[in-house]
């Protein structure tokens, strides 16, 4: 580092114009940096309001495809897909998740035959089709590792056979990524790619996305704290990211994002996969909620929050602000 003294520099003078500030600028947001998470429900040309999450719908299948279509027109190449499964389906093992024929498979099937070039992401977790809602099996009060890695690999082939191109599993059972990666290879999917969320925290951001999902009210206590990492940790989050990159995984993911800056930039300097990361639900809320009161201003809020999330390492970012950033770069008021 050069010494610097004022007035030889003025730091300033790097500022003093828009065009000057973009030549120089260290972070830039692309379209292509963003991955846009999609709710999926039954039924056909509906949508549903999410109470907690202001501006975000479920969609029917048919609906989903017309947010597939504004997303490549507004160049985001990728999605991720969320089902509601209807509360007669669920059960304590989570049995629908391994159907080939359930919602996620439906949806999977339909987008790609409309967007093949769309990128599809598919959370391999059980709690959107378990009674209790958790990740995994439940059994006295305890989530089965083991039993769950045995049901998560049915649910990756299950969604692999339906075309996804990125399984993501989401669930925090240890072992379960060199367990899918096994199945994946013997089954002859030996391309396919996997996100694991390698760095999720237990985290009361999640509330909204459990309310999206129709998962989370019967959690008990501690929650998924039993499984998902505590927040007071920071050098866990290398162990599960090594683990996870040597038992196979493409890319990891930090979880929740804002909080978590301090993760992303660990894992990202460590380590030379890419880094995604994950502005949640909770995230999302927190900001509308502040822009519909007019506390905050609208678009330099999101995309500060995302740039943040950018610097910090993460080489693409889950977000639901993910259209508006998309417009938002079109316009060139990024
Ligand atoms: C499921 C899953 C969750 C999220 C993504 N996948 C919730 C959870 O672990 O309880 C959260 C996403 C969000 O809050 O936007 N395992």
């Amino acid at each position: 580092m050069t010494s610097r003294k004022f007035p030889s520099t003025r730091l300033r003078r790097l500022r003093s114009k828009k065009a000057i500030r973009s030549v120089v600028a260290e972070t830039n947001l692309l379209s292509t940096d963003l991955i846009w998470p999609l709710f999926v429900m039954e039924g056909s040309n509906n949508t549903q309001p999410i109470e907690t999450m202001p501006g975000v719908k479920r969609h029917t299948v048919d609906k989903i495809l017309f947010q597939c279509e504004k997303a490549l027109e507004l160049g985001i190449n990728m999605v991720a897909l969320f089902p509601k499964i209807e509360k007669d389906k669920k059960d304590p093992f989570g049995s629908n998740a391994n159907d080939e024929n359930n919602l996620i498979c439906r949806c999977v099937r339909d987008v790609k035959k409309h967007f093949p070039e769309l990128i599809v992401i598919c959370d391999v977790a059980l709690d959107p089709y378990t009674s209790h809602g958790h990740d995994g099996i439940l059994k006295d009060d305890v989530i089965l590792n083991d039993e769950t890695n045995d049901s998560l690999i049915k649910q990756s082939l299950t969604l692999a056979a339906a075309g996804c191109d990125i399984i993501a599993p989401s669930d925090m059972m240890d072992g379960r990524i060199g367990k899918i990666r096994n199945a994946l290879e013997k089954n002859n999917f030996k391309d396919m790619i996997i996100l694991s969320y390698a760095a999720k925290y237990a985290s009361a951001f999640y509330g909204p996305f459990r309310d999206a999902v129709g998962a989370g009210k019967l959690l008990g206590d501690e929650g998924k704290a039993t499984y998902q990492m505590d927040p007071r940790n920071k050098s866990e989050a290398i162990s599960e990211v090594a683990l996870d990159i040597n038992e196979g995984a493409d890319i990891v993911m930090v979880k929740p994002a804002m909080p978590y800056l301090d993760i992303i930039k660990q894992i990202s300097d460590n380590f030379d996969i890419p880094c995604f990361a994950y502005q949640v639900s909770g995230e999302y809320s927190m900001l509308i909620a502040a822009i519909q009161n007019g506390w905050l201003s609208e678009n330099d809020i999101i995309s500060e929050s995302i740039l943040g999330i950018k610097r910090a390492g993460a080489s693409a970012i889950l977000t639901y602000f993910a259209p508006v950033i998309a417009e938002n770069l079109k316009q060139g008021q990024i």
